[in-house]
């Protein structure tokens, strides 16, 4: 059976938002890759898809194309290096609709210390940061249409060096506004 990814997602993109409830945890893990081998029932509920269609699946099927593919870069650079991720990001649902979540993503170790995958835990968003990360993702998804990650990793550098503050510092105190 082919792997689901993000050219399995629905092309009818529609504005119907779903919002997390405050105290739902929304939980996944993957293999190094990115494939998807364990999620929680609220993963289920909220993307719409079935545990069968997501387990085996590469975590890119709930790909939103609002989202800019640089926080995607910044993400695997740190988990990959051992570091922690947070970031706000909107998922794409089967349905083609749409929700959000604060994610945190960390590397899980076997007993010698070696990556062996990933996981994930998401919370509910904040609304006032959602107000205030939706435009800064569309100025960098406008720098991508132009000119690649290049451009959107410079945008956001000069966006964080602006307000003086770095990648999460920014998203933290936006969480807790
Ligand atoms: C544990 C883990 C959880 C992830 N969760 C999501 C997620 O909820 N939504 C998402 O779009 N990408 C998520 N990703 C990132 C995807 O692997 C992928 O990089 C992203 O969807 C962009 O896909 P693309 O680079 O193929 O376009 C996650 C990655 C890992 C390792």
């Amino acid at each position: 059976m082919a792997t689901l990814n993000k050219n399995s997602a629905p092309k009818n993109i529609i504005n119907n938002k779903k919002v997390m409830e405050e105290n739902d945890f929304i939980v996944s893990k993957t293999n190094t890759k990115g494939i998807i081998t364990y999620c929680n029932q609220i993963f289920i509920e909220m993307s719409g898809y079935t545990k069968e269609e997501l387990i085996g699946a590469n975590h890119n099927l709930i790909r939103h194309p609002d989202m800019p593919a640089v926080a995607f870069k910044l993400a695997w650079d740190l988990i990959k290096s051992g570091n922690e991720f947070f970031g706000f990001v909107k998922n794409l649902k089967k349905d083609g609709g749409y929700y959000w979540v604060f994610a945190y993503i960390t590397a899980d170790y076997d007993k010698n210390g070696k990556i062996i995958g990933y996981s994930s835990f998401r919370r509910k968003p904040s609304n006032a940061a959602l107000e205030a990360i939706e435009p800064v993702y569309k100025l960098l998804i406008d720098a991508e249409k132009k000119g690649g990650m290049k451009a959107s990793g410079e945008l956001l550098g000069s966006f964080l060096a602006q307000h003086k503050t770095t990648y999460n510092d920014l998203v933290m105190n936006l969480q807790k506004s």
